[in-house]
């Protein structure tokens, strides 16, 4: 079975276009390559090619936007006479502060990106998707854990897009209730990095994110990490975030292939994350375990925009997907230490 994986030489594109090639799927990876490395296609060929791995896997460079190659990549594949089954679209703008500063491009890239897929898979008929949408979409809540019918809320342009393709996603299938199968999944915080150390993240630029900060910092790559606020509502003062391994968010993309190909038509919402909350000096007490190394960290005050705790409920994607996450905050530690002491700059 062919999927079109858009945004594939992503973080975690990267992740589930391993795994799908271990399935035995047939993968074409679609990527402009604008926050991502041109090495990271080698990298997963090379992992499969030392495991001896028959794979099947072809990387074109473009841009979602560009509705002719769209065309020709669907087109392609009925000439190959392995028409594109499913897509997994991850394609995408994903930084919140860069949104704020120019929202045109996001909603550009994000919504009119993701709508000229779609229009495209409808003229293939290929009608099966499975998308990246964010936990950024509830808002500032303290209610947790959140589950799926939580209102959304975004507070940036970021969260805005998300919550437009859902909407797209919703009045499309109910213009053909009989044909879509839609899945949107939820992601939480996606950190860790396959354990093989040869696929992870690499972010371009000053990390975000706390995962790769606290890597860079203990590879010696940043001086020390900024913990904002240790006066939170919390049991140890630092905020507290849901962290899902991103095998685990891998194998929720497999089972959710299996949940869609098991439907005549569907749409649903579905949250990915661990279903626990890990505060910040947890997570930095693990990273010293992981690494036998001391994080030098310093307290800044509370960003606006951030709440004490944040996690998922996970029932739904337990019940409908029968996934469950079986990785620990030990093994995203390790697994995060492996990749950065192994690449200490990336895929550079
Ligand atoms: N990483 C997270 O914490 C997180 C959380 C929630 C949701 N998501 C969503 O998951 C998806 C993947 O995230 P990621 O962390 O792997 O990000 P990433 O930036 O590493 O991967 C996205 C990929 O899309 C590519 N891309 C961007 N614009 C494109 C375009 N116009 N045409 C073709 N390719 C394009 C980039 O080059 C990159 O390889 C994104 O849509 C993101 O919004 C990520």
């Amino acid at each position: 079975m062919r999927v079109l994986l858009t945004g594939g030489a992503g973080f975690i594109g990267s992740h589930i276009a391993l795994l799908l090639l271990q399935k035995g799927y047939d993968v074409v990876i679609l990527d402009s390559f604008v926050n991502s490395s041109s090495k990271v296609t080698k990298a997963i060929s090379n992992y499969l090619l030392t495991k001896s791995f028959n794979f099947n896997l072809n990387t074109i460079t473009g841009d979602i936007r560009d509705k002719n190659l769209l065309e020709k990549i669907f087109n392609d594949s009925i000439i190959d006479n392995k028409p594109i089954q499913t897509v997994i679209h991850l394609a995408g703008l994903k930084s919140v502060s860069e949104s704020l500063t120019n929202p045109l491009h996001y909603w550009d890239v994000n919504v009119c990106g993701a709508k000229n897929l779609i229009a495209t898979m409808n003229e293939y008929k290929c009608y099966s998707i499975v998308f990246s949408s964010s936990a950024t979409i509830y808002g500032l809540t303290d209610s947790v854990p959140i589950d799926e019918n939580h209102q959304l809320s975004p507070i940036n342009p970021y969260g805005r897009t998300k919550v437009a393709i859902e909407n797209m996603f919703c009045d499309l299938y109910k213009s053909n209730m009989n044909s879509w199968k839609i899945c949107s999944l939820r992601y939480f915080n996606p950190v860790g990095a396959h354990p093989s150390g040869m696929i992870g993240e690499d972010p371009i630029g000053i990390p975000s994110n706390l995962f790769p900060y606290i890597s860079q910092v203990a590879v010696g790559r940043r001086d020390s990490l900024k913990v904002f606020g240790d006066d939170w509502d919390t049991d140890d003062g630092s905020g507290v975030r849901d962290y899902i391994h991103i095998m685990d968010l891998s194998e929720g993309h497999i089972k959710a292939i299996d949940f869609l190909n098991s439907k005549e038509s569907c749409f649903e919402f579905i949250n990915l994350g661990s279903g626990n909350g890990y505060s910040v000096f947890q997570i930095i007490n693990q990273f010293e375990l992981s690494t036998g190394m001391k994080i030098p960290f310093s307290i800044q005050k509370r960003r606006d925009g951030d709440v004490a705790k944040c996690f998922a409920d996970i029932k739904k994607a337990k019940k409908l997907l029968g996934w469950v996450p079986k990785r620990s905050l030990e093994q995203i530690c390790n697994d995060s230490w492996n990749w950065q002491r192994r690449n200490p700059h990336g895929y550079k």
